[in-house]
């Protein structure tokens, strides 16, 4: 591929992304390709590696029966339904919402194929030229439906979930009788902390806002609290708002299948009249093309596994992240991460060692996702680390082994 010949926009001299850019360039572990996949062990070229960098926790993408689901479903709707949703949708999209209404114990639900597309139709609509209030550590697509809704007339203004009065004051603030739209993520993508929704709720009910939550990560990981639990995460991985036991009263929630379930769906928590009005007002529903026949086969076939394993992989999952974080605290190395939550974020006392550090994470067979700036703010350059399930238990062992050697050689963050 050649640019000979092309005049090139000048965006791409952006300085702000020139060290996510040379990162990109250089480094074996960013914009890889892979060339093949066994469970968690992943080999590009010739070179095996460990796969700490998925978010398929629960291990779904390689598991047998849901994998067994797909060929079905495909000889009897084809590989593709490719009508938009408002022209028709193949049963299996009820099916799912039914199934997806019970688990999450919600009024109803919308499915759409991705949460990006949520975010950037679903937040506008909702702020209706109002004022929307978006978490300064929101994920990246969350802040651009918050911008978009801006293009479209709203007010944005922001906010930092550690500091609720600094919001209340805030939504309170906002001219009477005008929407008001509070976002955030549930699960915070870098961190794994879980938002204080009963916190953020209380402020939302007290000034007619709305609080509209990605639980991209919590959905399947985290859920309802009760006697008996077999680990910390809660039971059924029925997302955020139960696991904090919370009801749904203005409180609109968005979750994917992309991660815990390794499908291709997403969907939103909502009202019915809500619902309804989405059908004719968020665009994805009108005019994109819908999620593939084999993606919504592998989310009714795992909400199917989840009603019957889940809480036993989730246990697994959670003895697993807690082997990696004991072993991490124990070299006085610290985390972003205090929910134990499955997402290691370990940032770097020196940013400028990110380079080496990925080199010696890939030569010695550590997949992990970097966070480069501007992912990240500078002083939380570093990597994460994601457990999933099906990491066995010899995977974290040699994890726990290279971050002994990795933490040797690169001095850690001082703890704070
Ligand atoms: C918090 C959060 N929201 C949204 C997304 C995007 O989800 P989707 O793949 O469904 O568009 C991600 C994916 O990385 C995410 O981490």
């Amino acid at each position: 591929m050649s640019d000979t010949g092309t005049s090139l926009p000048k965006a791409l001299g952006d300085p702000r992304w020139s060290e996510l850019e040379h990162l990109r360039r250089t480094s074996p572990m960013s914009d890889a390709v892979l060339d093949e996949v066994r469970g968690r062990h992943i080999r590009s070229g010739d070179h095996w590696l460990i796969d700490f960098a998925s978010c398929n926790y629960l291990g779904f993408d390689c598991d047998p029966e849901i994998i067994d689901a797909v060929d079905p479903a495909i000889r009897h709707w084809g590989t593709h339904p490719s009508w938009s949703r408002l022209l028709g949708s193949p049963r299996l999209y009820p099916e799912i919402e039914e199934r997806l209404t019970a688990l999450l114990g919600a009024p109803d639900t919308l499915l759409l194929p991705t949460a990006t597309l949520i975010h950037a139709s679903v937040i506008p609509v909702l702020a209706d030229r109002g004022h929307v209030f978006v978490e300064a550590a929101a994920h990246r697509t969350v802040y651009d439906g918050c911008v978009s809704a801006r293009g479209q007339g709203a007010t944005l203004h922001r906010f930092h979930a550690d500091r609720p009065e600094e919001l209340a004051a805030m939504v309170r603030a906002a001219p009477a009788g005008a929407t008001r739209l509070v976002c955030l993520d549930g699960v915070n993508s870098m961190s794994g902390d879980i938002a204080d929704v009963p916190g953020l709720a209380r402020i939302c009910r007290e000034a007619d806002a709305t609080l509209y939550i990605d639980d991209t990560h919590g959905f399947g990981v985290v859920g309802e609290r009760g006697p008996g639990e077999p680990c910390p995460y809660g039971f059924r991985g029925n997302s955020v708002v139960r696991h904090t036991g919370e009801t749904y009263d203005n409180i609109v929630l968005v979750g994917g299948f992309s991660k815990a379930y390794s499908s291709l769906l997403a969907f939103l928590a909502l009202p019915t009249r809500l619902k309804e009005h989405l059908k004719v007002a968020a665009a994805p529903y009108l005019y994109s093309g819908p999620s593939p026949t084999a993606s919504l086969a592998t989310a009714l076939a795992g909400l199917e596994v989840n009603d019957r394993r889940g809480d036993a992989i989730r246990a697994e999952l959670y003895r697993k992240t807690v082997r990696v974080l004991d072993h991490v605290a124990g070299l006085g190395v610290p985390t972003l991460n205090s929910d134990r939550l499955p997402i290691v974020e370990i940032p770097l006392a020196d940013a400028a060692d990110l380079d080496a550090v990925a080199g010696f994470l890939w030569q010695e067979g550590i997949y992990v996702t970097l966070a480069a700036y501007p992912l990240v703010p500078r002083d939380r350059v570093g990597f994460r680390v994601q457990l999933t399930a099906l990491n066995s238990d010899a995977d974290i062992g040699r994890l726990n082994t290279v971050l002994t050697r990795l933490f040797a050689r690169f001095p850690p963050r001082p703890g704070s």
